[in-house]
């Protein structure tokens, strides 16, 4: 895997995580037992001071996994604020939903089981903050989507954007040419999206931060 920042700078950043409540602990032990993957630690800290800072009443996450972003941002929303969390696998959202109550959020956080590409053409109300987290070769169209849901002013958060550094050095093993390759068209797209004031940030696996201007 190719490194976005050395391993000094990393490991120095990392030094200074402190270690999230028993329950988060088990969700990432989860996924790295099971191989589910999540928001890096640095990104989802970012996340959480994204939505501190926001205070974001309508928020859509698409792709929940085993709901370990949806919790850190469940955690932080006010007593307005709620979080619709789109999932496709029919077996992972039954351990979201265990997670979920868990963290006693079932209030805060709508589960929608279903393909994102269907259920956001259907979703009647616009969001005031969007995390778009699901596959790499569906991020145009579920972008294209998120666009006409977000509010003005609202914010965007796309997670792999450097897609393990790969998006950005020819040296691209075989297995990732064709994701890659996706990643870089996206990125295109993204960075000009003229109703967008957008950004690539190196934090994590590259967090594409938009915030819409028109
Ligand atoms: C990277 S994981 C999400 C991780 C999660 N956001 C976290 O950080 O804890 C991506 C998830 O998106 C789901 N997914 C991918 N494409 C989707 C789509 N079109 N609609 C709904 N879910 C989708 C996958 O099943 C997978 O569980």
């Amino acid at each position: 895997m190719k490194k976005i920042i050395y391993p000094e700078q990393l490991e120095y950043i990392s030094s200074f995580i402190k270690q999230d409540n028993v329950l988060i602990k088990k969700i990432e032990k989860y996924a790295r037992e099971h191989k589910v993957p999540i928001l890096s630690k640095a990104s989802s800290k970012f996340l959480e001071q994204l939505i501190i800072i926001t205070q974001p009443k309508k928020v859509l996450e698409i792709g929940t996994a085993i709901a370990y972003s949806s919790i850190k941002i469940g955690r932080n929303l006010s007593s307005e604020g709620k979080l619709y969390t789109i999932e496709k696998s029919r077996d992972i959202i039954e351990i979201a939903k265990n997670f979920i109550n868990k963290a006693k959020l079932e209030d805060k956080i709508n589960l929608l089981n279903g393909d994102a590409r269907e259920i956001m053409l259907k979703l009647k109300t616009k969001f005031d903050f969007i995390f778009l987290d699901a596959d790499k070769d569906d991020y145009k169209k579920l972008f294209n989507l998120s666009l006409k849901l977000l509010k003005k002013g609202g914010v965007i958060f796309i997670d792999n954007l450097l897609w393990q550094g790969f998006a950005a050095t020819n040296k691209v093993p075989k297995k990732y040419i064709l994701s890659t390759k996706h990643i870089r068209d996206f990125n295109k797209i993204f960075m000009r999206t003229p109703s967008l004031c957008a950004s690539i940030l190196p934090i994590g696996d590259g967090i594409g931060l938009g915030i819409k201007i028109k």
